[in-house]
């Protein structure tokens, strides 16, 4: 079965955050002085539990998604996540996926692959220890993630790392990231600073291209492009020529691939976005918890992924500055 929305975008993958909480307080995504004062957080029963996620995700599967990306906030906070892994794979060929920040994965990455994780992304935006800070803005170490992702590595789990760009804050820093992984299994993503939300005030003044970080990378170790292995990847690939690496660009400023977007995102507490740029969701938590079936809440999703129409990113430059749009740790990346 496949769904089509009014582009003809199929509907392939579904993001599902489960919490809105984060250990850390990147600034480009929770900025400790809107984070840390009165920012009202989810209570735990406006929060889907681990059965409704299965519900919905059961719902999205017969829709034809065979993708489901676990996300937060920082997902491994969340109490007991490896059951929610567990009983999502009761799905036949499903690609599960979870994006973190790494700081909870050495304690978490056995439990994770007993529960049937086979693969990872995890963010780190600096290999060097006060770049680390700066951006996270915590009091944790970019030790902490390195340990996380051996830890992924050495029980089986395939790790990608998301490395997130700002201008005059790490771009100085990507050469020492591609060197420390070069000659790991891990395939290296770097990320354009992106305007989700509003909090983080992003001004595109800090936005580096893509473009300009493989050209530094290109003059150090000579790249060569390579195939997408789907067609809806937002990452354009890339190797080192020597095959030490596997690279990465998500260009979603200076390249927007909206015209192959086929995901869907669902907050914890139930709701349904179109596009990571989003205003408002489409409640799906009081349908399910009014005891609606399975048939309704799948001919209601059907209907808004085929009226759907965004395509922010191609849109940017036309959109108003004071829209107030969903953000990133509420709606996952
Ligand atoms: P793979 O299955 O490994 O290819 O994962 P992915 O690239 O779909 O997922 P990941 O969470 O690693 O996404 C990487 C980053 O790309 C996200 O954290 C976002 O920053 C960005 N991204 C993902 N999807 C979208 C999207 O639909 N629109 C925009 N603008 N950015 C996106
Ligand atoms: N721009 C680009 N990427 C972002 N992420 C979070 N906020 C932003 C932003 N404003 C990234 C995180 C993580 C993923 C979930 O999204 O670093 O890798
Ligand atoms: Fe947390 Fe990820 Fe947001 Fe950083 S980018 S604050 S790790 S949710
Ligand atoms: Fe999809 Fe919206 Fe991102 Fe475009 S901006 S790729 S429509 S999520």
């Amino acid at each position: 079965m496949v769904l089509l929305d009014s582009l003809d975008r199929p509907l392939h993958d579904l993001r599902i955050s489960v919490t809105d909480r984060c250990n850390l307080r990147c600034t480009y995504c929770m900025p400790k002085e809107i984070y840390n004062k009165n920012y009202k957080y989810l209570e735990k029963s406006e929060i889907l539990s681990f059965e409704e996620i299965y519900n919905i995700a059961k719902i999205f599967y017969s829709l034809g998604v065979k993708k489901i990306r676990i996300t937060g906030g920082e997902p491994l906070l969340r109490n007991n996540l490896p059951d929610l892994i567990s009983l999502l794979n009761e799905m036949d060929d499903l690609d599960l996926a979870v994006t973190t920040n790494g700081i909870l994965l050495k304690k978490q990455a056995l439990a994770l692959y007993r529960a049937g994780l086979k693969r990872v992304t995890v963010s780190l935006d600096s290999v060097e220890e006060s770049t680390f800070k700066i951006l996270s803005d915590s009091p944790y170490s970019y030790s902490d993630v390195l340990e996380g992702i051996e830890a992924a590595i050495s029980t089986g789990i395939k790790v990608k790392v998301n490395s997130v760009i700002k201008k005059n804050i790490n771009d100085d820093q990507i050469l020492q990231t591609v060197d420390y992984f070069r000659n790991t299994d891990v395939v290296l993503r770097f990320i354009e600073y992106m305007d989700v939300g509003n909090s983080n005030k992003w001004l595109h003044d800090e936005v580096v291209p893509s473009m300009m970080l493989q050209e530094k990378i290109n003059e150090k170790y000579p790249i060569k492009k390579l195939s997408k292995n789907y067609s809806s990847e937002v990452a354009e690939r890339f190797k080192l020529q020597d095959g030490s690496l596997e690279l990465g660009f998500i260009s979603s400023v200076t390249k927007p691939f909206c015209s192959e977007c086929s995901r869907i995102r669902l907050s914890s507490d139930g709701k349904l976005y179109t596009c990571l740029f989003g205003l408002i969701g489409t409640d799906i938590k009081n349908k399910l918890r009014a005891g609606q079936n399975f048939s309704e809440i799948a001919e209601f999703i059907t209907d808004i992924w085929n009226k759907r129409n965004d395509r922010y990113s191609e849109l940017r430059s036309e959109m108003p500055m004071n829209n107030k749009k969903v953000e990133m740790p509420y709606i996952g990346g």
